[in-house]
């Protein structure tokens, strides 16, 4: 087939997100339309995603938000060749309505149905924004996730290494919430970091000297903790410290953890150039940016991140991924079941 158009629905989080994207003969991608509704506020003053909440708001706004996204790419149902949605992990009440509401407009227009992979959408984002070849290395820092993952086509993927415990934009957030500063609190915590002193406090950098590729953030957070109530009443000096001690501990597990990966991906592919995907909103972060970017440059590896509004939770990316599974004859049944837990 020569071009198909897919609608992608993403409901597995607090984003209510839904994109047409196109696929060419040639594999090359382009964003139609891309809309995201975030429930941010719906969950501020939890300090983080009620998942009720989340679920009853998807069905508010799902309908809205799949018609702005057709009428943003000038389409009706009728020109759509596929409906991708994104079928777990996440919350499930959230991933019911999305999927449930794909299921319906595919059974009405009589179109194929890909249940999605929320971590493939991630993962292939690359070939859509950067026409990425593989195999390559995805690093998914965001706040639900942390893992290394080897790309090697669409549907074979290797989890090289995950998070033992807390997803590093978690880590991010409980930092933040302990100090005051606001969800989400990514961005928060690197506007104080850039006031800080990052060698003011010394904190763990877990499993830091291991050759296993996983990451734990737990401890560290409780360091943090504990130099927080050590400090108290924290000056904005002291807020500021905090938040650079922890970020640069960060930067420096992270540093770690993908000088190891380029170096087994090297091992595995001595004929590849190394290409490194950075995805999910820990990406944002400037200073791990830079770090990693030196890290690949040290190996002569390609990193690459794509657009910001395409690594975190999106339409596009499901819609993508869709479009990738459909090229395959990698359709479902209606019947297929929404998951909280999916592992690559
Ligand atoms: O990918 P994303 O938008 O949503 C999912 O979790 O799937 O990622 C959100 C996470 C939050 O934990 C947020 O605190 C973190 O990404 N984040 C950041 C930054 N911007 C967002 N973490 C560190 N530095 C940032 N600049
Ligand atoms: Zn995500």
């Amino acid at each position: 087939q020569a071009r198909t158009i897919i609608l992608g629905i993403e409901t597995s989080c607090d984003e209510t997100a839904a994109a047409i994207v196109a696929r060419n003969a040639n594999g090359q991608g382009e964003v139609l339309s891309n809309i995201v509704r975030t429930q941010l506020d719906e969950h501020k003053a939890f300090g983080g995603v009620v998942p009720e909440i989340a679920a009853r708001s998807h069905v508010q706004w799902l309908d809205h938000i799949v018609a702005q996204a057709l009428d943003a790419a000038n389409l009706g149902y009728k020109d759509l060749d596929g409906v991708a949605a994104t079928a777990g992990p996440g919350l499930i009440g959230g991933v019911l309505v999305g999927l449930t509401t794909a299921k319906a407009i595919a059974r009405a227009i009589g179109r194929p149905l890909i249940g999605v992979n929320h971590l493939e959408g991630h993962a292939l984002t690359a070939r859509l924004t950067n026409n990425t070849q593989f195999p390559f290395l995805l690093l998914l820092v965001s706040g639900g996730h942390s893992q290394f993952v080897l790309v090697k086509g669409v549907g074979e993927y290797e989890r090289w290494g995950t998070t033992i415990d807390d997803a590093l934009g978690e880590a991010f957030d409980k930092v933040a919430k302990m100090l005051n500063l606001g969800f989400p609190g990514g961005p928060k915590v690197e506007e104080w970091a850039k006031k800080g002193d990052a060698n003011r406090f010394k904190f763990p950098r877990p499993l830091l000297k291991e050759k296993r590729l996983d990451f734990s953030f737990s401890g560290l957070k409780t360091a943090v903790r504990l130099a927080a109530e050590a400090a108290a009443p924290l000056s904005d000096q002291d807020v500021a410290d905090i938040c650079a001690s922890f970020q640069s501990t960060i930067v420096a597990v992270l540093e770690r953890r993908c000088a190891q990966a380029l170096e087994r991906f090297q091992e595995e592919f001595p004929d590849e150039v190394a290409q490194m995907v950075v995805a999910g909103g820990v990406a944002a972060n400037q200073q791990i940016g830079e770090a990693l970017r030196q890290v690949a440059f040290e190996h002569g590896a390609e990193l690459i991140v794509p657009p910001m509004k395409l690594c975190t939770d999106n339409g596009a990316m499901i819609a993508w991924a869709g479009a990738e599974r459909l090229a395959l004859g990698q359709v479902d049944r209606s019947n297929i079941a929404a998951r909280p837990r999916w592992p690559l």
